[in-house]
């Protein structure tokens, strides 16, 4: 299975209980909403990685006389999006949009793009955008998931944390597919947890518990399992079992003259 249709899969399988799950993800998806730029006049809005549509409420608030477009690679995702009105829904994968050039004047996009071939992507968020477009977007950054890292590290041999990209790489990565950033915040949030067993469960939940490409498929056994969360419970504060996130939101435009 290639690595992005592992990561298709494991959103597919985490859809039913994403929204039930999914407390940190609204949270950032909400900041995004907070931030899109005030002299934005966007019509035709682009919420790529839409997931159970989170954003869709907010995005119609924020710009009620646009066209929305939430489009994700997951079908069950998707099929959970509550029709919001003047939405389209479009099963589309970020790294080949099937859409034409300069369709959108803001892309919006909360929490895919670490899943991505980012360079790729941004290419095709630069091709769909136009020259005075906004893309908007949050994402998780190295250091990321780094109890789950350390935890499972020695295991069985591979990493099962994705290679988060640092924040100076991320930048380099926009302007080298012609984008300035605008505006850009980074922050840490910390998830607790009642026990490690559920940290590792809510993970799975939410579809992060890919194994990155070369790692394991196959599920753990029972010891290699409980010496996973044994490890988890070393952290625990009085709060409970931490999972930290470094977070990125970021509001970039096209570079004017960067395309033809
Ligand atoms: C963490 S969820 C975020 C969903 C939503 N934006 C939110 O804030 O709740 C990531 C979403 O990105 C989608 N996704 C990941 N890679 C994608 C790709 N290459 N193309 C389209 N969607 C993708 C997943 O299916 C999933 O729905």
């Amino acid at each position: 299975m290639t690595e992005r249709a592992s990561v298709r899969r494991a959103f597919s399988r985490a859809a039913a209980r994403y929204s039930e799950l999914a407390g940190l993800q609204r949270e950032v998806g909400d900041r995004l909403i907070d931030v899109l730029p005030s002299s934005a006049r966007a019509t035709r809005v682009l919420d790529l990685g839409c997931g159970t549509g989170f954003a869709s409420p907010g995005l119609r608030a924020r710009f009620p006389q646009a066209l929305l477009c939430p489009a994700d690679f997951s079908q069950p995702m998707l099929a959970l999006h509550r029709p919001v009105q003047g939405n389209a829904r479009v099963c589309a994968d970020a790294h080949a949009l099937p859409f034409a050039g300069r369709a959108f004047d803001l892309i919006f996009s909360s929490l895919m793009l670490q899943w991505c071939d980012l360079p790729r992507v941004l290419a095709e968020c630069a091709r769909v955008l136009t020259a005075d477009g906004w893309l908007c977007f949050s994402t998780v950054l190295q250091g990321s998931l780094r109890e789950i890292d350390a935890a499972f590290s020695g295991i069985d041999g591979h990493r099962h944390v994705v290679d988060f990209p640092a924040a100076s790489a991320l930048h380099s990565m926009l302007e080298m597919e012609g984008f300035s950033i605008e505006w850009a915040e980074c922050a840490t949030r910390v998830e607790y947890f009642a026990h490690a067993a559920e940290l590792l469960q809510s993970n799975r939940g939410i579809g992060a518990s890919r194994v990155p490409a070369g790692g394991r498929p196959s599920m753990l056994g029972r010891a290699a399992l409980a010496e996973v969360c044994r490890r988890l419970e070393l952290g625990r504060t009085a709060q409970g079992v931490p999972l930290s996130y470094e977070l990125a939101w970021v509001v970039a435009r096209p570079v004017p003259g960067a395309r033809g």
